[in-house]
């Protein structure tokens, strides 16, 4: 049976939304942390200029594939294994824009910060990164549903939650990306969107 996350079954078509004008002239676009995969089905559907390639740790492969081969959509590649820490898979530049939703508050830091940098790697000149999840400000939660969302994850590991939007800029800066776009999403999320 294919797994099934609720929370995507609420955010697909606000993130659909916001990337339709972001992703009008991407062509390839490589998903990070893509979990069940509902995302990148979804996005690969609405979006068939695209070719949209999803990807996750070993665990999430099975599953990511019986979504892949129902949707049986020819934009829509195989899902394949990809740990953002290991380095091999940032050195191909075969993408111009890289997505990802709810990873980075999911890692430690480091693991986000791999994220991040092997993204960058991955992208070519021009290329743009989106981030869709939970971001604090300043250090400070944006609302209450955050916080108990950052207590609940840390709970679960100390060592994950959500991470500064100043810090992944700074990150992502030093990558030689500039923040182009931000846009406000449902439940105190965020869209931000990064350019090569
Ligand atoms: C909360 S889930 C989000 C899944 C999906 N993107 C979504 O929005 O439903 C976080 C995902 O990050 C992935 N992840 C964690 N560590 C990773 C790593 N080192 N490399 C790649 N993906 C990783 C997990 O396997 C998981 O699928």
């Amino acid at each position: 049976m294919k797994p099934v996350a609720e929370a995507c079954l609420r955010n697909q078509q606000p993130i659909a939304e916001v990337l339709s004008d972001i992703l009008a002239n991407a062509k390839a676009v490589l998903e990070l942390g893509s979990g069940t995969g509902q995302h990148g089905v979804y996005l690969a559907k609405c979006f068939r200029h695209l070719k949209w390639q999803l990807s996750d740790l070993a665990d999430c492969i099975p599953g990511m594939k019986l979504w892949w081969q129902e949707a049986s959509l020819d934009n829509l590649c195989e899902p394949i294994e990809l740990d953002v820490t290991c380095d091999d898979w940032a050195t191909r530049r075969d993408y111009d824009a890289v997505f990802t939703a709810n990873t980075i508050h999911f890692v430690t830091l480091a693991v986000a910060e791999a994220l991040l940098r092997g993204a960058a790697k991955t992208l070519q000149k021009g290329g743009l990164l989106c981030i869709y999840g939970p971001f604090n400000e300043n250090g400070c939660y944006t609302g209450d549903g955050n916080r108990q969302f950052d207590q609940w994850l840390k709970a679960i590991d100390p060592e994950i939650g959500i991470k500064d939007i100043e810090w992944v800029e700074d990150v992502l800066r030093q990558c030689g990306m500039v923040l182009v776009s931000r846009r406000q999403m449902p439940a105190n999320n965020l869209m931000l969107v990064f350019q090569h």
